[in-house]
C-alpha cells in the first residue's frame, strides 16, 4: 500500500526479465514512469530491461516510450528526464554465465550512487522460464542478501496445485520467503484496498456484515475482449484458473476477512488464509451443482463480430477450455456460515465490469400496508471495482406524495466526483510496494497454494469430463443458461447494478 510517509524507496536497480515483452511495454514502464512523476522513485534508481531481442539502451527507451504514449495515464511529461534510468541487456535467461553482468551492473551502480542499492528482479516471462532464471539469478552471490534483494513472480503461479507447490518448494528452496513477491494485480487495484476501508475504517458497516444479515455475495468480473491474441497461453489455463484461482478469490477474501489487528504484512496475509482455508471444501460429485463451465461461439459484441473461441488463433478447433465460469462457495466460519458466496468470470460479455454485490436480507414489512410495499426491496451495497469506480446503498425510502409508497433509491460515492480522477494503477502501487519492502498485497506461498485447494475439485471433475455443450454462450450475453440457473434455484439473480 502507499506509504502514508510519502517516504521514497532507497536507492534501487530494477531488472526485468522479460524487458522487451507486453508486459513492460504495457504496464510495469507506464507505471515506473508515474512514479517517477509523482517523485516516489528514489533519487539514484536504475532500471535494466532483460531479454533476447536486439535493443541498443536508445533504441530500447524509444520502444519504451512506444508504450507510455499509448498505454500510460500521463504520456505528456518528463519522459527526457526519466529515460536516463533505463537501459537494455541483451541477455538469454537460459545462460548461467551471462548472469555475471548483473552483478557487474549493480556493482557499477554501487561505485556511482557511493552506496549499496536495493535490487529488485522482476519475472515478467512465460511461466516455464520462472524456474531456470530463478536458480541462475540465485548464484549470484548479491541474491543471499536478504534484506536488500527481491524477487518479483508473475501470475500464473502454477497450473494447478501440485505444479504451484513444486514452484513454491522450488523458490523456497531459493530464496526467502520473505524476498518473494508474487503479484496479483488486482490488489492493487484503489477500488480493492478500498474494501478494507470502506469496512473497517467505519463502524457502519462492520456491525451488519455477517450470516444474520447478509443474505449473499455475488463478485461478477466481465470482460468484453475475446482472447486478444493471447490463444497459446489462454488454452491451457481458462477462466477458473485464469481469474477466479487468483483474482476473484483474493477479492472475496477482502470482502470475508476478519478485521487484521494491524497492516502488517503478515497479519494481513494471515486473515485471508484464514478465508481460503474456511471455505467448504466441494466434493467431486457436488462440482456439477455449485460450477458452471462455459465458450463462447461466434457472434457480436456492442456490434463487434466476434469470431468464436475455437475460431481463434492458437486454440483447438475442438477445445474443452472454458472462456466463463461461475462458482457457489460456502465459507464456513462464525461469521459466514451458509452465506452463498457466487463468482462468475467470462470474456466476450456484454459489458466489461468487475463489480461485488453485498445483498442483505430483507426487513419486514408488515407495519406498511400491502399496496405501499409493491417495490419493496431488500438493502444492497453495490461495490464497483471498474470501471466505474463507486460504491452504491440501495435503501429504501418514502416517496414523497400523499399517498405512502416506499421505493428503494441509492446513495453513491463515486471516485470521479470526490477525487480529481488520478488514482494510481495497480501496477503503480504495487511496484511501489515491491521496491519499498512492503509484501501486504503480494500473495504468501501458503495463500497461493490455499486458493488453488479451493479450485482443484472443479479442475478435476471439469478435467474428467469433457463439456457436450460447448459453444453454450453467445459474444455479448451473460454466459450459458446454466450459470443463470446455478443462481436462480437458490432465489437470487446475478446483479451488476
Ligand atoms: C489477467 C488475465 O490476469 O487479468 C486476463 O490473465 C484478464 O485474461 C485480465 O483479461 C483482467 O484484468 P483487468 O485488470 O483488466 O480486470
Amino acid at each position: 500500500m502507499i506509504p502514508a510517509t510519502n517516504q521514497r524507496p532507497a536507492a534501487t536497480v530494477l531488472f526485468i526479465f522479460g524487458g522487451s515483452g507486453d508486459l513492460n511495454l504495457r504496464k510495469l514502464t507506464p507505471a515506473l514512469y508515474n512514479l517517477f512523476i509523482d517523485k516516489y522513485l528514489p533519487e539514484h534508481f536504475s532500471v535494466v530491461g532483460i531479454g533476447r531481442s536486439k535493443y541498443t539502451d536508445e533504441s530500447f527507451r524509444e520502444r519504451l516510450l512506444e508504450g507510455v504514449n499509448e498505454f500510460s495515464r500521463r504520456k505528456d511529461g518528463p519522459w527526457n528526464e526519466f529515460a536516463p534510468s533505463i537501459s537494455y541487456l541483451q541477455m538469454d535467461g537460459g545462460d548461467a554465465a551471462a548472469y555475471s553482468a548483473i552483478s557487474d551492473f549493480v556493482e557499477a551502480k554501487k561505485q556511482e550512487w557511493g552506496e549499496s542499492p536495493n535490487v529488485l528482479f522482476y519475472l515478467a516471462v512465460a511461466p516455464q522460464l520462472v524456474p531456470g532464471i530463478a536458480t541462475n539469478l540465485a548464484k549470484l552471490e548479491l541474491c543471499g542478501d536478504k534484506s536488500h534483494v527481491r524477487i518479483v513472480v508473475e501470475k500464473p503461479f502454477g497450473h494447478d496445485l501440485k505444479t504451484a507447490q513444486e514452484l513454491n518448494t522450488l523458490l523456497g528452496g531459493l530464496f526467502a520467503e520473505e524476498q518473494i513477491y508474487r503479484i496479483d494485480h488486482y490488489l492493487g487495484k484503489e477500488t480493492v484496498q478500498n474494501i478494507l476501508a470502506l469496512r473497517f475504517a467505519n463502524s457502519l458497516f462492520e456491525p451488519i456484515w455477517n450470516r444474520r444479515y447478509v443474505e449473499h455475495i455475488q463478485i461478477t468480473a466481465a470482460e468484453t475482449v475475446g482472447l486478444e491474441g493471447r490463444g497459446g497461453y489462454y488454452e491451457g489455463s481458462g477462466a477458473l484458473r485464469d481469474m477466479i484461482q487468483n483474482h476473484l478469490l483474493q477479492v472475496l477474501c477482502m470482502v470475508a476477512t476478519e478485521a487484521p489487528i494491524s497492516f502488517d504484512a503478515n497479519e494481513v496475509r494471515n486473515k485471508k488464509v484464514d478465508v481460503l482455508n474456511a471455505i467448504r471444501r466441494i466434493q467431486p460429485d457436488q462440482v456439477k451443482d455449485v460450477a458452471v463451465r462455459g465458450q463462447y461461439g461466434p457472434g457480436k459484441v456492442k456490434d463487434k463480430e466476434m469470431p468464436g473461441y475455437r475460431e481463434e488463433e492458437g486454440v483447438d478447433p475442438n477445445s474443452a477450455t472454458e472462456t466463463f465460469a461461475a462458482i457457489k462457495l460456502f465459507v464456513d466460519n462464525w461469521r459466514w456460515e451458509d452465506v452463498p458466496f457466487y463468482l462468475r468470470t467470462g470474456k466476450s460479455m456484454p459489458e466489461k465490469t468487475t463489480v461485488i454485490t453485498v445483498q442483505f436480507k430483507p426487513a419486514p414489512s408488515y407495519a406498511f400496508p400491502g399496496e405501499a410495499t409493491g417495490s419493496w426491496e431488500a438493502n444492497r451495497l453495490v461495490i464497483s471495482i471498474q470501471p466505474a469506480m463507486d460504491i452504491r446503498l440501495r435503501f429504501q425510502a418514502k416517496r414523497p406524495g400523499q399517498t405512502l409508497a416506499i421505493d428503494p433509491v441509492e446513495m453513491v460515492f463515486s471516485y470521479k466526483t470526490a477525487y480529481d480522477g488520478q488514482e494510481p494503477e495497480a501496477y503503480e502501487t504495487l511496484l511501489l510496494d515491491a521496491l519499498t519492502g512492503d509484501a501486504t498485497l503480494f500473495m504468501r506461498a501458503d495463500q497461493v497454494e490455499a486458493a488453488w485447494k479451493v479450485v482443484t475439485p472443479i479442475i478435476e471433475a471439469w478435467g474428467h469430463e469433457a463439456p457436450t455443450d460447448f459453444p453454450n454462450y453467445t459474444p455479448g450475453s451473460w454466459g450459458p443458461q446454466a450459470a443463470m440457473d446455478l443462481i436462480e434455484k437458490d432465489g437470487f439473480k446475478w446483479m451488476t447494478k
